[in-house]
């Protein structure tokens, strides 16, 4: 497997692929995004990623310059194209290797034209796929856990809530601020203080529920995630954490998470696309539950691995 570029619909390698300075996207970080990845060599939920693609360039006015399913079909062709490309051994070397999946990012620019921040400046949008191997996180972090820290930000997606805008600057900082003091993560609390989500994930609390008269004695758990109003991007892998939990009997809900709600909750963590599902120890100086990942995350984790066709390969804890 090796890297390759896809920039409106021709293929080059990393070193041959150029675009414009003139691009908004690099001038003004005018263009939307999607990260996704594959399993068994194919993109997961690539309809979803493209469909808020979509969603995401209408909330900034950018239209797609091709229609959905012809973008899902150079996606498809690029990762295909990488996975036989010659480099570092082809396919059989990179499967030899454990190299089998791509790390896949699909961007869309305004375009270019002349210097100026009007919009109606631009020519036609870009397209740009990046295909690349994908890197699993340790599996250290999904056995013991991982450490994240609390930022308060004003977030430069605010002028399209729940659109993956390009600028993650806000994001990027934090992020920063967070692995300078160690941890893996930030979660970004807005203004208020409300818990919303990490720079790059979603994020779950595992909280046990309150006695009823139905159920005296164990009230059993609940999983909580902030609602979409938090200004949080809605998750692909956040929306099939949700199924999975129902599947499993585990009753969800999307409510405001303030600070003493993340650290009162018996388990924590977090979401994305390329991580899955990551447990989360410790929030700030804050130890969460028993301070190991939780039952509830992990069974969570492997019903997630089965939904995507991994039900019988070792788990990520359980890698060496
Ligand atoms: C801000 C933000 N929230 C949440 C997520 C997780 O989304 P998904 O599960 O679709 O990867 C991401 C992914 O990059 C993100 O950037």
């Amino acid at each position: 497997m090796t890297r390759l570029v896809s920039i409106d619909g021709a293929i080059f390698r990393p070193e041959e692929a150029k675009v414009s300075v003139y691009d908004r996207g690099f001038l003004y970080g005018d263009s939307v995004f999607e990260t996704i990845r594959t399993y068994g060599g194919k993109p997961f939920a690539l309809e979803d990623h493209l469909a808020r693609l979509e969603r995401s360039a209408e909330r900034i006015a950018i239209s797609l310059p091709v229609p959905r399913e012809e973008l899902g079909r150079e996606v498809t062709a690029l990762i295909q194209a990488a996975r036989e490309a010659p480099e570092g051994g082809g396919a059989a070397g990179a499967a030899a290797r454990g190299v089998v999946e791509s790390y896949v990012r699909v961007m869309l620019t305004r375009g270019s034209g002349p210097l100026g921040l009007d919009p109606a400046l631009a020519g036609a949008p870009l397209r740009v796929i990046l295909v690349e191997p994908l890197k699993p996180l340790p599996a250290a972090l999904y056995r013991d856990g991982i450490s994240v820290v609390t930022t308060r930000t004003q977030r430069a997606g605010d002028a399209a809530p729940g659109a993956k805008v390009s600028n993650y600057l806000e994001s990027l900082l934090a992020l920063r601020d967070a692995r300078a003091a160690g941890a893996h993560e930030a979660l970004i609390l807005d203004p208020s203080g409300h818990v919303v989500e990490g720079t790059t994930s979603n994020v779950f609390l595992v909280e046990r529920r309150p006695a009823t008269h139905e159920s005296p004695e164990d009230p059993g758990h609940l999983l909580i995630t902030p609602p979409k109003e938090a200004g949080i991007l809605v998750g692909i892998t956040r929306g099939h954490v949700i199924d999975v939990a129902a599947e499993l009997g585990l009753p969800s809900c999307c409510e405001p998470v303030t600070m003493s709600r993340l650290l009162s909750a018996e388990e924590v963590f977090i979401t994305s696309s390329l991580r899955e599902i990551v447990p989360v120890v410790r929030v700030d100086a804050h130890v969460v539950g028993a301070g190991v990942p939780g039952p509830k995350t992990r069974a969570l984790h492997a019903a997630f691995r089965k939904k995507v066709g991994l039900g019988g390969a070792p788990l990520p804890w359980e890698s060496p």
